[in-house]
């Protein structure tokens, strides 16, 4: 890849995060002879399930689509081998891909074809778990002197029978014990999230020493980076003592805040930027403030980006999006940190579903997101205003509750949505009004949420100020935020409306006056694209101003 300007790539791109099993599926043959010449999967989901997820030729296929849409780089949820009790967080070998989505080959093409549209690859580097079925923990388990027994966190039960976990920590998804006992081996094994994810011990260097060569496999075929799941929670307190009673049912994947992952990142940072071509660390660090997420990246020495979640857990509300952007600008600031910012992953219900289904809310969202100081991260199907499907009781799959944002992505209007599906059903309900809310319909109206995207989108890759400037937060009516961008001379404001009503925003104009670059509702609405603004901004409305001539 070509370097950019002096502004590291990962600082302009806008990323795309693809969930492989929900984006596309387009060579069912291929995987039925794969799965057919293993004799079948081992996998815990059924095989339904199984047979009708996205697969790596699917995404390949979709490129031009991505091009189209005008983002710069992708990340992929897993695609490595796993039971799959997890959908794919569950890792039973790091170097490789599932049968289900493809092969190493089908991986590389992926890339080489990205590569060539300039469109950046990141993959999910699950580095805090691994599956129960990978070989390390098959060995661990196999007895308490196994050689690889110290790479996972073993200890003795608490009570005179040892019957009780070690600590009082809980694990995510179904209330419980972060803690399995293993009647083999008489001990505990520690798992912040499913009893099928053991974590893995990173106070042990031969585990950082396996993990690194994971990168470097990575890396050496031409990844351009990582998102790492859960990284805040690689290195415990080697104590691992009780929280406080009052926030033991919280899942302690939430609250692990240790000084020696810190320690770990420096390493793990040395060893990607050892490589010429400026590769990225992007860590989810699932902890509740600016300030704790902004201390993992260090002294620029540790994370390049890390998620901002706060913003993510505002409702289509003002007061709580002024203060998130502010605290964001200053927290983020003050260690002179790029903010990475989310609204919607495949975690988390849908923006549209989580602003009460409002397609024109989800639109003034797409304002913040493109227009916040920071990379941005766009989750898949929200440029199209997906909502998250209904998922009736007897096809729930996912252990966390997260079916509804994973539904598959509707491509065109035909009944299979252009997945190639046989007769068989999609691994989960297509989202609402997929017959009329799927990429190739919407790629043709051009008042369409997608019109929107890439209208912001290529508006974003013009303005210097939209992509590196400084972010001045407007004094504005409480109902409405406003923002100034400035780069070098170039100048964007950014204006949402939350309220219901009409508002006035009065804003220091320049010589020419303002005009509107990019308006929610296109060239209609108070004040059209094209057109000078008017002083007022409309009912959920968002507006790019720039500068008049
Ligand atoms: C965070 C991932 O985003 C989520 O999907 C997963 O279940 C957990 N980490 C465990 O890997």
């Amino acid at each position: 890849m070509p370097d950019g300007d002096a502004a590291p790539w990962w600082k302009t791109a806008v990323f795309y995060q693809v969930y492989p099993r929900s984006f596309a599926l387009a060579d069912l043959g291929a995987r039925r002879a794969r799965l057919d010449q293993l004799g079948g999967l081992a996998g815990a989901a059924p095989g339904a399930v199984r047979d009708s997820a996205g697969d790596l030729e699917g995404i390949r296929q979709r490129l031009d689509y991505l091009a189209w849409v005008g983002i710069d780089a992708i990340w992929l949820s897993p695609f490595q081998p796993s039971p799959m009790v997890d959908f794919g967080y569950d890792i039973a070998d790091f170097c490789d891909v599932d049968p289900l989505f493809g092969t190493l080959d089908d991986f590389d093409c992926l890339l080489a074809d990205a590569h060539a549209r300039n469109l950046r690859v990141i993959i999910d580097l699950v580095a805090n778990h691994t599956s129960d079925q990978h070989p390390w923990f098959v060995d661990a388990r196999s007895s308490r002197t196994a050689a690889l027994r110290n790479w996972y966190i073993w200890r003795d039960g608490r009570g005179p029978d040892r019957a009780t976990p070690p600590n009082n920590w809980t694990r995510a998804f179904g209330k419980g014990p972060a803690w399995t006992y293993d009647e083999a081996t008489k001990q505990w094994y520690l798992h912040l999230f499913m009893p099928e994810q053991p974590d893995l011990n990173w106070s042990n260097p031969e585990v950082v020493e396996a993990m690194t060569a994971v990168i470097r496999f990575w890396l050496d075929r031409g990844v351009d980076g990582f998102r790492l799941d859960v990284v805040h929670g690689l290195g415990k307190d080697p104590e691992l003592p009780d929280v406080p009673a009052e926030r033991a049912a919280l899942p302690y994947c939430v609250q692990n805040d240790h000084p020696s992952t810190h320690g770990i990142l420096r390493e793990l940072r040395k060893v990607v930027d050892a490589y010429p071509h400026h590769p990225v660390l992007v860590g989810e660090v699932f902890l509740l403030t600016a300030r704790q997420i902004a201390a993992y990246y260090g002294a620029d020495d540790e994370l390049h980006l890390a998620f901002n979640f706060p913003a993510m857990g505002c409702d289509f509300d003002a007061a709580c999006i002024r203060r998130r952007t502010d605290e964001a600008t200053r927290v983020f600031g003050e260690v002179n940190a790029w903010p990475a910012w989310v609204l919607s992953n495949h975690d988390q219900p849908r923006l549209r579903t989580r602003y009460g289904g409002s397609e024109r809310r989800a639109r003034a969202a797409a304002f913040l997101l493109l227009g916040w100081r920071g990379t941005a991260f766009l989750y898949a199907g929200e440029e199209l205003g997906t909502e998250d499907a209904e998922i009736p009781p007897e096809q729930t799959v996912d252990p966390g509750g997260r079916d509804g944002c994973r539904a598959p992505i509707p491509w065109d209007p035909t009944p299979n949505h252009g997945w190639e599906l046989d007769s068989q059903p999609a691994w989960l309900p297509w989202p609402p009004q997929a017959s009329v809310r799927n990429a190739e319909t919407l790629s043709h109206d051009p008042a369409s949420i997608l019109a929107l995207y890439r209208r912001l989108l290529a508006a974003r890759k013009a303005s210097p100020a939209l992509t590196l400037g400084d972010l001045e937060l407007l004094a504005t009516p409480e109902s409405v935020v406003a923002f100034r961008r400035e780069w070098e001379g170039d100048v964007r404001v950014v204006v949402v409306g939350f309220g219901k009503e009409e508002c006035a925003v009065e804003l220091e104009a320049p010589q020419g006056g303002w005009v509107v670059e990019v308006a929610t509702g296109g060239e209609e609405g108070l004040a059209g694209e094209g057109t000078a603004y008017l002083g007022r901004i409309g009912p959920e409305e968002a507006l790019l101003l720039k500068p008049g001539r």
